[in-house]
């Protein structure tokens, strides 16, 4: 399935107060200069076209929603969107997630971390890109608060099945944990699009929901 092009952006929206750059972030970056850290934080790594942070915000006004996003053209997208929403709770940064957990979020900063549906980066000589990695759940792990979740969906029943091997040698992490879909009620009534299409497809969505212990 390949992926369909984006629709076209309003030239005349301005959301700059929802975007920026990971490229750009002082090596003295602090997450404080985005957030409330009073405030319970969701992080998404892998946005797309930014449904998640876009529904996920509205329905929880109460938290705040950082997305992020490596490719450019999308991170804007994402951004436009939460705009257009009137979002004062969601970010996107645009640029390598792997490297912002690490470099930027601090220890038990972070209360959810979603990754819906990563590349899967089919390959054997590439699997070693998947974002899916020893290293980056070292990081998860560091940034999740004590009872904080990890929530992993996919398409690809081999990667869910790695992972979920992966994750084994992280005891700290309590599950897999049982996420039963609902019937979508309306078009958009997905957790991200790539949900909505795999489901549309009538094909598997694997999903896992991780609790972060003491
Ligand atoms: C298959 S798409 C899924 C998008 C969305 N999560 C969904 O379910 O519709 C994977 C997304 O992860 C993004 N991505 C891949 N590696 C990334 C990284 N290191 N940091 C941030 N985003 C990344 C890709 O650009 C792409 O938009």
């Amino acid at each position: 399935m390949g992926r369909r092009a984006l629709p076209k952006l309003n030239p005349k929206l301005d959301y700059s107060d929802y975007y920026d750059e990971i490229g750009r972030l002082p090596d003295d970056w602090k997450l404080s200069t985005l957030f409330d850290p009073t405030i319970p934080l969701e992080v998404e790594l892998g946005s797309g076209k930014g449904l998640f942070i876009t529904t996920a915000s509205g329905v929880c006004p109460e938290r705040n929603f950082l997305g992020i996003e490596i490719r450019k053209k999308y991170a804007n997208y994402c951004a436009a969107k939460i705009s257009e929403a009137g979002r004062d709770n969601a970010f996107m940064l645009q640029g390598d997630g792997l490297l912002f957990f690490h470099k930027f979020l601090p220890d038990k900063s972070v209360d959810d971390v979603h990754v819906y549906f990563p590349d899967p980066w089919w390959k054997s000589k590439h699997r070693k890109r998947r974002v899916l990695n020893e290293s980056y759940m070292q990081d998860v792990i560091r940034v999740l608060k004590d009872e904080g979740r990890f929530h992993f969906w996919t398409d690809v029943e081999e990667y869910y099945l790695s992972t979920l091997e992966l994750l084994k040698e992280f005891p700290v992490l309590k599950g897999p944990q049982p996420v039963t879909a609902k019937p979508a009620e309306h078009d958009m009534d997905y957790r991200t699009h790539y949900e909505r299409r795999t489901r549309r497809y009538d094909r598997p969505v694997y999903r896992s929901l991780y609790v972060r212990g003491c």
